[in-house]
């Protein structure tokens, strides 16, 4: 059982590194426009972005999200992220849990990330299937401790599920597991969409089950559909290839999901993920509503391609390129940032406006 996941998953690196792999929707950041102001308010090296991940200080509102663990090539690679979150500060999450509960000897694939990474915030993960059908409170336990986390992602993929022969595309039972999941775990819970975003109707089901976070993964970035599609086609499965091509334009752009998100959760912990490739993504995101960004796809393909060292350079590039946006939108800071002027255009004003969203910055 557990060679099948760590199989599926290697294959999910690999596809990933190799292929584009994006979804067919775009993030509809680019319908965002931060209006430039070209009189700086104090000097560039005085731009503060250092945060906080649920109360934990950390340097930048960037993090590594969470991708992989359960192989021998999991475990480099946690090993690898593990070590530039460390050096930059930054949060990083692992991928789903569930092969190391069900075969302990792949635990430290997964707890690597901890031992290489003692001084930032980890996030452990499982999928919202293996929720559904339960977790004692001794797994709950299994799986934050296997990583030391300071947060449990629950990942939501219906899509994915729906399009793996081996899935289990069921949420039965889902919310009544998830508020048992919250009141057994000892870290906050976070709920992780995985590349098709989140509804405010989605979203307003998260309220009153004590989930401390959102992660939207919205549509735009790295596409399960997409990955599916290749797998099947890998396998010659002509009918599951065609059926991932359907839905390869499917989901809520990111852009659109932080929108949704904060007009039924403002107080909510949101992390923005989903097709971020630059620090004005970031800044982007962040001005949209989000709290913080993630990062996959992108820091696995610096990885592949240089190392530890050229995923360290991709990340301090974001940071560097978000700091420099706060300051030509005539800010020192992040809270400055969620202030400053904004346009939106293009389809993204359309779908505040069809979806009776606050656009960002009204009443400013
Ligand atoms: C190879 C790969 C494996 C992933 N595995 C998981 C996973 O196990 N659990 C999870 O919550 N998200 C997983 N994700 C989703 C990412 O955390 C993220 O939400 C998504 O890829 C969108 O970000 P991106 O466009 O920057 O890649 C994975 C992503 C990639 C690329």
């Amino acid at each position: 059982m557990s060679l099948g996941i760590s199989t599926r998953k290697d294959d999910h690196i690999v596809l990933s590194v190799k292929e584009d792999v994006s979804s067919r929707l775009s993030t509809l950041l680019e319908d965002v426009i931060l209006v430039h102001h070209t009189i700086p308010s104090c000097s560039l090296s005085e731009v503060d972005v250092s945060a906080e991940f649920l109360g934990i200080g950390v340097s930048a509102p960037v993090m590594i999200s969470g991708m992989t663990g359960g192989s021998a090539l999991a475990e480099k690679i946690n090993a690898a992220l593990a070590t530039v979150a460390q050096r930059l500060g930054i949060p990083v999450g692992v991928g789903s849990q569930r092969a190391a509960l069900e075969d302990k000897s792949l635990a430290r694939t997964f707890s690597v990330v901890r031992r290489v990474a003692p001084d930032v915030p980890v996030v452990a993960n499982i999928g919202a299937s293996q929720v559904a059908q339960g977790l004692s409170e001794a797994q709950v336990l299994e799986l934050v401790e296997m990583v030391g986390a300071n947060a449990l992602a629950v990942h939501l993929n219906p899509l994915q599920e729906a399009l793996q022969p081996e899935g289990e595309p069921s949420a039965r039972g889902f919310l009544d597991r998830l508020r048992e999941l919250v009141r057994l775990s000892p870290v906050p819970v976070i709920l992780k969409q995985t590349g098709e975003g989140f509804s405010k109707e989605a979203a307003a089901l998260v309220r009153g089950t004590g989930v401390r976070g959102i992660d939207v993964g919205g549509a735009g970035g790295t596409s399960f559909a997409v990955i599916e599609g290749l797998r099947a086609r890998m396998r010659g499965l002509d009918d599951l290839e065609e059926m991932s091509r359907t839905f390869s334009a499917w989901g809520v752009p990111t852009a659109a999901s932080i929108l949704e998100v904060r007009a039924v959760l403002p107080d909510i912990f949101l992390i923005a993920s989903g097709g971020l490739r630059t620090g004005v993504d970031v800044a982007k995101a962040l001005r949209l509503g989000a709290d913080f960004a993630g990062f996959a796809r992108p820091v696995l393909q610096a990885l592949y391609q240089g190392g530890v060292d050229a995923a360290e350079r991709y990340l301090r590039r974001v940071i560097s390129e978000l700091r420099v946006a706060i300051f030509l939108t005539g800010g020192c800071s992040l809270k400055d940032l969620r202030s400053a002027p904004v346009v939106l255009k293009g389809l993204l004003k359309e779908w505040v406006s069809q979806r009776g969203l606050a656009r960002p910055g009204a009443g400013l």
